[in-house]
This record gives C-alpha cells, sequence and structure tokens, in this order.
C-alpha cells in the first residue's frame, strides 16, 4: 500500500487483519524503534480525528511535526503538492492530509514520496473512520454477514456514507440509507428507508449530522429535522432488543438525534472514538511496515 485513501483499496481479508491489530494495539504497547517524525497537515477542523491520530502517533513513538494551516506558508499561496513536498524534504515519514477538496490525491499520488493517509477528504472518503466503524460494529456482533445497517442523515454530503455503504456491503452487511430529501445521493445505489422502518428493522442505526459547510447556503428540508428524520426517543423504544447507535460525531444533539440518546445504553459513540486510536495505530503500523520500516520494539505488555 503506497497511500491510504481509500477503505476499496483493502480486501475483506486485510480488514480483518487491520481489526486484529487494532485490538492488539488496544491490549499492547508497541513501538517504532527509530525516530520517526509524522506531519498532519488538517486543512478543516477537526476534534477527534486530528487528535485520535496524534495520540495513535505518540503511542507509536511518532515525533510530530508542528503544523497549523491558518499559521502556515499555504496562506503565502503554497498549494497542498509543496507543502507536502517540504514534509517531504525535511524528513516526515508519514504524513495524514484531511482536506475539503474530493480528489487532493490525484495531484499527489505518485509525485510524492512519503506515505499519505487520507483523514477525510471532501464528500468523497473518510477510510479510518469506516474502519474504526466496522471494529465497532465487529465488536459488537463478531460477524458483518446478515446485519441490517442504515446510514440515516445527510448522505448526500457525507465522506464517512461513501465510505461506508461500500465497505459494509463487501463485508456481507445489507445497507440501507435513509435521509431527507435534500440530502439523497442519486449515484448510491442502495435502498432508502424511513427513520421509522430503519429503528424498528435494523441491527445498527448509523446517524450522520447535517453537512452544513458543504451545502454551498443551500439548506433544505430541515425544518422539524428529528421529529420527520432523526432518531426520537420514541423511535429509539422501537429500536430491536440488542440494536446499537452509531455516529461518527460531532453530534448535534438535538437535530439527528435527542440529546439523551447520545449517551445511552446502545449508544456506541464515545466507544467509536476510542477504537479510532487503534485503527489508526494499525493503519500507520501497516503502512509504515510495508515502506519498508519493520522494526517495531514490543514495550512491557499493559496487563
Ligand atoms: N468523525 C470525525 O471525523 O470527527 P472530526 O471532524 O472531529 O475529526
Amino acid at each position: 500500500m503506497r497511500h491510504f485513501i481509500s477503505v476499496n483499496q483493502l480486501s475483506e481479508s486485510e480488514i480483518f487483519s487491520i481489526m486484529k491489530t487494532a485490538e492488539y494495539y488496544q491490549n499492547n504497547n508497541f513501538q517504532f524503534n527509530r525516530q520517526l517524525f509524522a506531519a498532519n497537515l488538517f486543512f478543516e477542523p477537526s476534534t477527534r480525528t486530528k487528535n485520535s491520530f496524534t495520540v495513535a502517533e505518540k503511542k507509536l513513538g511518532l515525533e510530530i511535526l508542528d503544523f497549523h494551516s491558518e499559521a502556515s506558508s499555504t496562506q503565502k499561496g503554497e498549494t497542498l503538492y509543496d507543502t507536502v513536498k517540504t514534509f517531504e524534504s525535511i524528513g516526515a515519514d508519514l504524513v495524514v492530509i484531511r482536506h475539503e477538496a474530493d480528489a487532493w490525491i490525484e495531484e499527489l499520488d505518485s509525485k510524492v514520496n512519503v506515505p499519505i493517509i487520507n483523514a477525510g477528504a471532501g464528500k468523497k472518503e473518510h477510510p479510518t473512520q469506516c474502519l474504526l466503524d466496522l471494529l465497532t460494529i465487529y465488536q459488537e456482533y463478531n460477524r458483518f454477514k446478515g446485519l441490517k445497517v442504515v446510514i440515516a442523515g445527510d448522505i448526500k454530503h457525507s465522506r464517512v456514507a461513501h465510505s461506508n455503504a461500500m465497505v459494509l456491503k463487501k463485508m456481507g452487511a445489507t445497507v440501507y440509507l435513509s435521509a431527507a430529501p435534500g440530502y439523497v445521493d442519486e449515484t448510491m445505489d442502495f435502498p432508502y428507508i424511513s427513520m421509522d422502518e430503519a429503528a424498528e428493522t435494523c441491527d445498527v442505526v448509523m446517524l450522520l449530522r447535517i453537512q452544513h459547510e458543504r451545502h454551498d447556503g443551500q439548506l433544505t428540508g430541515t425544518e422539524n429535522y428529528l421529529a420527520n428524520y432523526g432518531l426520537t426517543k420514541e423511535r429509539e423504544k422501537r429500536m430491536r432488543p440488542h440494536a446499537i447507535i452509531l455516529h461518527p460525531a460531532p453530534v448535534n444533539r438535538g437535530v439527528e438525534i435527542d440529546s439523551d440518546l447520545v449517551e445511552c445504553e446502545r449508544s456506541r459513540i464515545f466507544k467509536q472514538m476510542s477504537n479510532g486510536v487503534y485503527i489508526r495505530m494499525a493503519i500507520i503500523s501497516k503502512i509504515l511496515n510495508e515502506w519498508g520500516i519493520r522494526n517495531e520494539t514490543a514495550f512491557e505488555k499493559r496487563k
């Protein structure tokens, strides 16, 4: 794997292997035994993904180079390509990128000689979020085959929906979408169901926030959003006994989900965030190993 850009790059067995590595890192300390540098280039706001990569990198022993887009030379007109080449030139061993463009990788792909991990590309993909969602589902059910998963919310503008629908189908789950009229993505070949049907029939209810930042001021269908399209307390009562709630967060409490449900018994929202650290450790070690940096050192086990 040269860069990790899309979940489509991974076979079913590679996904299981990454989840296994993540669970290993959950229980054991591992570090690379040579000095390595990571650059986290976030051109869009992030709380979870950026800090989760930071924790993952620090746990693996990487040093993190300082970058804040608003205080960087991108403000003087430097391109993404030249920014990445700069980090490559000064010795970064890994570059993590979040950018508002859907296709930023096309500008970089074969021209840079440093591994890149996609931490969110426009409306297109969020592959590490997808893998942590898979791990959270797998830890619940120990399978994907036969599960009914609904992805509900602003499907049209969501990179999480695009990554997750493709991969959950590949792993054997039956995927449904649920969205208000303005948020339907006609290009996605999955059946749409109502939130009532989703709550009553699905094993996993994955909610998404309205992606205001990608609407170009064209907001539609937001009136009575929670009652019409969100997970209300009344709908939660009708969920299957074992069914779980996921959300990549940030959550807009009271919009796509009733605030009281964010931390309810069925919710795995904060577990998703914890799993994100270990999934990112697994992806970082996989890509660095595949670039020839193989010498990890085991530290004493935590338990
Ligand atoms: N889930 C997610 O990508 O959250 P952040 O935008 O806070 O990174």
